[in-house]
C-alpha cells in the first residue's frame, strides 16, 4: 500500500463514570499517543481524536449510586479526565464529549441517513422490564449468570469474565440491577442492525483484509488475539442487534419518546463528531479525515472494546456509504495491578489524577514503565516495586546518568561548548543510527514496548562508550580523544532527544533545552552530525529522581487501604410513597427498660421498653452489636404500630430501627438531645 496522505487515529471514548487508571492509560491512549507523536515527528498530517462517552448505563447507574443527575456525572468527570490527559502529556488534538448539541445532531443525522437506506429493521419483541422501576432493562441495567462460563456477575451485554458479548434474554437467573427484583417480559419496538447479512464481508474484511473485493489493509499486521476474537464472534453467527433503547438518557431517537440511540451506536459515532469540531476550529474539512481513502483510520482500544470497533461500527460505517473503515485496530488486553485485576468499583486501581499529584512533574517515569510493560498482546502487571526498579535502574541509572555526565564534562572541561570531533565513533554511530531506524518500524507495526527499548539503546550506547574509554581519565594525557569522545555523546544526546519523544515527551524537551538545539524532523536524523562542535550547550537539570522505598510502601500502602473499605453498591432507592403511607407508620422515642438474650440465638435481644405510659416487649436482631447492659437505660427509635409477631415464643410488638455500617453493625439511632420516652417522631 502506498504512503497514506493523513492519519486519523482515535482512542476508545472513556466512560464519564470515574477516573482514568493506569489500565487506561497503557491500554488505549499512551500507545495511540507515541504512535501520533512519531507520526507528528514525521510531519505527517494527522489529527488524534478523543473525548469523554456520556451516555449509557454506566452513567445512570453511577448518577444512581451517587445520587447526583447523568448531567452533573459526566461535567465533572469530564473535565477529570480531559485534565488528566493533558497533564499527563496524552496529546489529544480534539478531546470533546457526546452530550454536546454538536454530537447529538451527527448522530442523529446518521441515524436518519441509515434508516432511510433501509439499513435498520424494526422488532416488536418481548424485553426485561422492571416492574417497581417502571423501566426496561438492557444492557448494565440487568446482571445474571453468563451461559457460557457461569460468572454469576455477567451485565445483560457482555460477561466480563469470559469476554462474551450477551443479550439480555440469554442471562441465566436475570436480576435487576435497579430494584433487585427479578424482571418481566414485556413489549417493545426497536431499530436492529441485521448483522447476520454482513457476516459474509465482515469475515473476508477481517481475514484477508479485503473490501468489496478489494485489498483494504494489510490483514497480516493485525494482532492474533483481536482477529481471533472477531472470528469466533463471526463463527458464532452474527445477529441482529437493537440500536435503540428504551431510556432517558441518550440521544433522542428522532420523532420517538422515550427512545434513545444505543450508547454503542453513538459512541462511536463521536469519533466523527469530535474530528468535526476539531476540524471547524483549525480551517479543515473533517470529511478529508473521513470519507477520503488516502486517510488511514487506526483505533486503539482495549480489549473489551474489540467487537464493537471491529465489527459493529465498520458495519455502520459502510452502511452508510463513503466512510473510511479501520486500517487496523491495535487493541490491547488489560493490565493487573499488585496481583489483582484493575476495578473501578472495588477502588482497586492507580488513579492517573492522584498519580500526578502524588508525584508532580513525574509524568515520563509514569510514561516509561507503561510503555516497557504494555499488555501488547498478553495480559501484564503493574507492581509499585517493577515500577521503583525500573525508574531507578533504567531510567536514572541509563538515560539520566549518561546525559548528567556528559553535560557535566562539556561544561568543566569547554565551557560549555561542544568539543571537536576527534575520535573516530563511527562503530557507536552506526549501532546508534541502525536502532534509531528500528524504532519507527516497531512503532509502525504496533510494537511499543520493542520500539522504546531501542530508544533508549541510544544512551546504552552512550553510557557504554564513557564507561569504556573514561574520558575523566584520559583528559590529562590524550585532550583530543577526550573531546572526540564527548562529541559523539553530544550527537547521541541529540538523538536521544528526537528518539525519545514519543515516550517521553518532557524528557525530551528537556534534552533539546539543555542543547540549546530545536531538534530535527525524525527523518532527518544522521547521528554522525547533528550538532557542530563550538555550539554552546545550557544547563541540564537532573532528569530523573529516584524513586525511594518510602514513596513505594506510601503507594502499596494507600492500596491496600482501598481494599479494607470497599466500595459498597449503595441500595436502590424505593419508589416513591405518599404522604399518607408514611403519616401511617407511628414512630416514637422509646426508653429500654430491660435487655435479655433470648436463649439459643446468638442475634436476638428481648427488651422492655418504655412507650409514654405504655409498656412493651420487644424482640430486636441486635445481639451482635450490643451487649445487653449496653442497651439499658438508652433512647432507641421505635416503630411502634408494626403489627405484632410472635418471634421465638415471644410476642413482639412494634420494631426497633437501626442504621448498618459496611462491616455491618448495627447502630442504635437515639435522639440528639433527651426527648420525652413515647414522643412521636415525624
Ligand atoms: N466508553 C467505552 C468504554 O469505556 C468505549 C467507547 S469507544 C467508542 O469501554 F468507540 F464508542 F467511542
Ligand atoms: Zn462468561
Amino acid at each position: 500500500m502506498k504512503s497514506p496522505k493523513r492519519h486519523l487515529v482515535t482512542s476508545a471514548l472513556p466512560y464519564a463514570n470515574g477516573p482514568i487508571h493506569i489500565g487506561h492509560i497503557a491500554g488505549a491512549y499512551l500507545p495511540a499517543d507515541i504512535y501520533v507523536r512519531y507520526l507528528r515527528g514525521k510531519e505527517k498530517d494527522v489529527a488524534f481524536i478523543c473525548g469523554s462517552d456520556e451516555h449509557g448505563a454506566a452513567i445512570t447507574l453511577r448518577a444512581k449510586k451517587e445520587g447526583k443527575t447523568p448531567r452533573e456525572i459526566v461535567d465533572y468527570y469530564h473535565k477529570l479526565m480531559g485534565d488528566a490527559f493533558r497533564d499527563f502529556g496524552i496529546s489529544f488534538d480534539e478531546y470533546y464529549r457526546t452530550s454536546s448539541p454538536e454530537h447529538i445532531e451527527m448522530s442523529q443525522q446518521i441515524f436518519l441517513e441509515l434508516k432511510e437506506k433501509g439499513v435498520f429493521e424494526t422488532h416488536r419483541s418481548e424485553q426485561y422490564f422492571d416492574a417497581e422501576a417502571q423501566q426496561f432493562l438492557a444492557d448494565r441495567y440487568i446482571t445474571g449468570t453468563c451461559p457460557k462460563c457461569s460468572n454469576e456477575k455477567a451485565y445483560g451485554d457482555q460477561c466480563e469474565k469470559c469476554g462474551s458479548t450477551l443479550s439480555p434474554t440469554e442471562l441465566i437467573n436475570p436480576v435487576s440491577t435497579l430494584s433487585g427484583s427479578t424482571p418481566v417480559l414485556k413489549e417493545t419496538t426497536h431499530w436492529y442492525l441485521p448483522m447476520q447479512h454482513h457476516s459474509k464481508w465482515v469475515r473476508d474484511f477481517i481475514e484477508n483484509g479485503k473490501l468489496n473485493g478489494e485489498e483494504h489493509h494489510d490483514a497480516s499486521k493485525w494482532k492474533s488475539h483481536v482477529v481471533g476474537q472477531c472470528l469466533s464472534w463471526i463463527d458464532g453467527g452474527l445477529q441482529a442487534r437493537a440500536m435503540t433503547r428504551d431510556l432517558d438518557w441518550g440521544v433522542p431517537v428522532p420523532g420517538e419518546d422515550g427512545k434513545v440511540l444505543y450508547v454503542w451506536l453513538d459512541a462511536p459515532i463521536g469519533y466523527i463528531t469530535n474530528t468535526k469540531v476539531w476540524a471547524e476550529k483549525n480551517g479543515k474539512n473533517w470529511e478529508d479525515y473521513w470519507k477520503n481513502d488516502e486517510t488511514e483510520l487506526v483505533h486503539f482500544i482495549g480489549k473489551d472494546n474489540i467487537v464493537f470497533h471491529c465489527i459493529i461500527f465498520p458495519i455502520i460505517l459502510k452502511a452508510h456509504e463513503g466512510f473510511n473503515l479501520p486500517v487496523n485496530v491495535p487493541a490491547n488486553e488489560f493490565m493487573n495491578l499488585e496481583g489483582d485485576k484493575i476495578s473501578t468499583s472495588r477502588n482497586w486501581a492507580v488513579w492517573l489524577h492522584e498519580y500526578l499529584e502524588d508525584f508532580p512533574n513525574r509524568q515520563d517515569e509514569m510514561r516509561y514503565v507503561l510503555a516497557s510493560i504494555m499488555p501488547e498482546q498478553k495480559d501484564s502487571e503493574f507492581t509499585w516495586n517493577d515500577f521503583k526498579d525500573r525508574v531507578n535502574n533504567e531510567l536514572a541509572d541509563i538515560v539520566g546518568n549518561f546525559v548528567n555526565r556528559v553535560f557535566v564534562l562539556t561544561h568543566k572541561y569547554y565551557g560549555g561548548k561542544v568539543s571537536n570531533p576527534s575520535f573516530d565513533a563511527s562503530a557507536q554511530f552506526e549501532e546508534a543510527q541502525a536502532a534509531f531506524n528500528q524504532i519507527g518500524e516497531k512503532i509502525e507495526t504496533y510494537r511499543f514496548r520493542e520500539a522504546q527499548v531501542l530508544a533508549i539503546q541510544l544512551a546504552r550506547i552512550g553510557n557504554k562508550l564513557l564507561t569504556e574509554t573514561e574520558p575523566w581519565k584520559l583528559q590529562k594525557t590524550e585532550p583530543e580523544k577526550t573531546e572526540g569522545i564527548l562529541n559523539a555523546c553530544i550527537q547521541l544526546v541529540a538523538a536521544l532527544s528526537v528518539a525519545l519523544e514519543p515516550f517521553l515527551p518532557f524528557t525530551a524537551k528537556k534534552l533539546k533545552t539543555g542543547l540549546q538545539w530545536e531538534g530535527l524532523k525524525w527523518d532527518e536524523v544522521n547521528v554522525f552530525q547533528l550538532i557542530p562542535a563550538g555550539h554552546a550547550i545550557g544547563e541540564m537539570p537532573i532528569l530523573f529522581q529516584k524513586i525511594t522505598d518510602e514513596e513505594v510502601a506510601a503507594q502499596v500502602a494507600k492500596l491496600e487501604a482501598s481494599k479494607l473499605q470497599p466500595e459498597v453498591e449503595m441500595e436502590s432507592i424505593k419508589p416513591n410513597v405518599s404522604f399518607e403511607d408514611f403519616q401511617n407508620m407511628d414512630l416514637r422515642i422509646a426508653e429500654v427498660l430491660e435487655a435479655q438474650r433470648v436463649p439459643k440465638t446468638k442475634k436476638l435481644l428481648q427488651l422492655k421498653l418504655r412507650v409514654g405510659t405504655e409498656e412493651r416487649t420487644v424482640i430486636s436482631g441486635i445481639a451482635e452489636s450490643y451487649e445487653p447492659e449496653q442497651v439499658v437505660g438508652k433512647q432507641v427509635l421505635y416503630l411502634a404500630n408494626l403489627a405484632p409477631r410472635e418471634i421465638k415464643g415471644v410476642a413482639s410488638s412494634g420494631m426497633i430501627l437501626m442504621a448498618e455500617n459496611n462491616k455491618g453493625e448495627l447502630s442504635l439511632l437515639s435522639p440528639e438531645r433527651p426527648v420525652e420516652s413515647g414522643n412521636t417522631v415525624r
